[in-house]
């Protein structure tokens, strides 16, 4: 099928010259980490699946919240808590709240942000994402807690923009940025064709990233941008938004 030669699905792009890329400024700017080495190597062991962000985009997360001066994190998807405990570097009294849905992985993030020695500042919540957003903007109405200054969306990429709006709406404040993982897809973003094949097939991740793009592109609370990236784990990229 054409659309299929033309955007090859997901995870399939192995170009070897932006893997290098990664691997060589990773090896001369992302100092060693114990923890974050341990986090990978743990989860491979348990299993958890090759799909946690790779060192450049954790590090560049982690500067991203640095920059924002973040000192709450919201994280949706935690997988092995590589991701959480990059953004836990960001400060020394930076805290992170991760949610996750499989128990399986959270038993996995928990043992890994332990070993780290983070246990006090990176919070994994049991739940399905749009259940516990729900809980957590009680407790942000009621007084109980701060309003998150930045968010990682990296859960079911079907539902990345309900995620989105009921940040904006009720957990975050004026200048938070939110960063949204996995738009691109390896280009199947901007393929209308794609998104409703697989819709039909049951498939609806690019349907949903479309509707992210489509959604916060109207939306006026925000100022968004996509940048695609390549690397070390394949064609992809994020959207940006920062509140106003
Ligand atoms: N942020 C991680 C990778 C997350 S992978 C990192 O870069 O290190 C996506 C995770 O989202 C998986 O662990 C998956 O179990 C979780 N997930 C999927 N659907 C979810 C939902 N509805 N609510 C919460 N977590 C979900
Ligand atoms: C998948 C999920 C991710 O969050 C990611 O970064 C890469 C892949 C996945 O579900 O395949
Ligand atoms: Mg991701």
């Amino acid at each position: 099928m054409a659309t299929t030669a033309l955007f090859p699905t997901f995870s399939t792009i192995h170009d070897p010259v932006p893997a290098a890329v990664d691997e060589y400024t990773t090896e001369h700017l992302v100092a060693a980490n114990d923890a974050l080495s341990h986090a990978l190597a743990n989860s491979a062991a348990h299993g958890l699946p090759d799909i946690m962000v790779s060192a450049p985009q954790g590090k560049c997360l982690m500067l991203l919240a640095r920059l924002a001066g973040a000192s709450n994190v919201l994280e949706l998807g935690t997988l092995g808590g590589y991701s959480a405990l990059w953004l836990s570097e960001a400060g020394p009294a930076v805290r992170v709240t991760s949610v996750e849905v499989d128990e399986a992985h959270k038993t996995v993030a928990d043992a890994n942000i332990c070993a780290a020695g983070r246990q006090d500042r990176v919070a994994v919540v049991l739940g399905r994402a749009i259940d516990v957003l729900a809980t957590l903007a009680d407790d942000v109405r009621a007084g109980r807690r701060a309003r998150f200054d930045f968010v990682f969306i990296d859960a079911d990429k079907e539902n990345s923009w309900a995620y989105f709006d009921r940040c904006v709406r009720d957990l975050v404040g004026s200048g938070a940025c939110i960063y949204v993982d996995n738009v691109v897809r390896s280009g199947a973003l901007s393929d209308e064709a794609r998104s409703r094949e697989d819709l039909d097939r049951g498939d609806a991740r690019v349907w949903g990233v479309r509707r992210l793009v489509e959604e916060v592109g109207r939306d006026t609370r925000v100022d968004a941008v996509v940048v695609q990236t390549v690397g070390g784990k394949g064609y992809d990229g994020h959207l940006m938004a920062v509140v106003k």
